[in-house]
């Protein structure tokens, strides 16, 4: 089925832009269509493999997961698997260092007594081509220059703020879930499966484990970008002092949700990265 996704109203009620193409899974299984080869990942949630689409060799990731939490795509009918419908949502953004989902396959569907249900999935994610995680770049690279911390940084502060733009929490930005892709040197989110749309009301949601309100989850951003940004600021040491204090000062206690100090908008504001 497909359903564009035009002036609906968003978790949130606002209305989402532009319009995508098919949301529901697609028809048949993933080997008819694609050659499904080496593993290339694997994280706590599932397994991701190389695979080449038969009709023009072009090349994808295969990521096979389980699927425990269903949510909503606005305007569509019916609840998909939740990452699937965070990378749909997010298809729209015009960031490009979000990667992108091309299509996905239900594979089977368990339903237990307690009215849990399990899908597993098989979701084809663009590839970027020759890329490691930033976690194996680090390492490879223990000097980075200033300009190339610089470009990191900027892109990935940008990844996440796509992300809130379309009241999406990631909610698990960290090195092994962000690609480096280089020449030249930029940068793909990956791994929505720990992803929540942000709701004003969580409480009061008819899915609550599936929504975060905006201050907890710009506390959570903010405070894995922190890490990131001194890792990567590790490797690199002429990052002027006076970012990296700012840096600091963004850091705040999880539980403490009032005391947001900086926003993720801030951050791209700060002189050493404003274009
Ligand atoms: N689109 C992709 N292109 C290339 N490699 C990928 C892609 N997606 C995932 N990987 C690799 O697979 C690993 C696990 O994928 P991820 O989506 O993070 O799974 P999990 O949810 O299990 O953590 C990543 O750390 C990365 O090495
Ligand atoms: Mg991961």
């Amino acid at each position: 089925m497909e359903q564009s996704m035009s002036n609906v109203p968003g978790p949130s009620g606002r209305s989402s832009p532009s319009s995508t193409p098919r949301i529901g899974p697609s028809p048949g299984s993933v080997e008819e269509k694609y050659d499904v080869r080496e593993k290339i990942g694997e994280g706590s949630f599932g397994d991701v493999y190389v695979g080449y689409r038969k009709s023009d060799r072009k090349r994808f990731a295969i990521k096979m997961t389980d699927s425990r939490y269903d949510s909503d795509v606005p305007g569509y009918p019916e609840e998909l698997p939740k990452e699937v419908v965070m990378m749909t949502i997010l298809r729209d953004s015009p960031c490009r260092f979000l990667i992108k989902l091309q299509e996905w396959f239900l594979v089977k569907e368990e339903k237990f007594p307690d009215g849990r249900t399990i899908k597993s999935i098989v979701m084809v994610i663009e590839h970027p081509g020759l890329c490691r995680t930033l976690a194996e770049f680090l390492k490879e690279h223990p000097h980075l220059e200033r300009r190339d911390a610089r470009t990191l940084i900027q892109q990935i502060v940008k990844a996440a703020q796509a992300c809130t733009r379309k009241e999406i929490c990631h909610f698990d930005i960290h090195d092994h879930n962000i690609l480096v892709i280089s020449p030249p040197l930029h940068i793909k989110l990956i791994d929505f499966g720990c992803g929540l749309h942000i709701f004003h009301d969580p409480e009061n949601h008819p899915r609550p484990d599936t929504v975060i309100s905006p201050e907890r989850a710009e506390k959570r951003t903010m405070n894995q970008l922190v890490t990131i940004v001194q890792d990567i600021a590790r490797h690199c040491s002429s990052i002027p002092t006076g970012f990296m204090e700012f840096i600091a000062a963004c850091w705040s206690p999880q539980y403490v949700v009032e005391e947001i100090q900086h926003t993720v908008d801030e951050i791209l504001d700060q002189p050493w990265l404003r274009n």
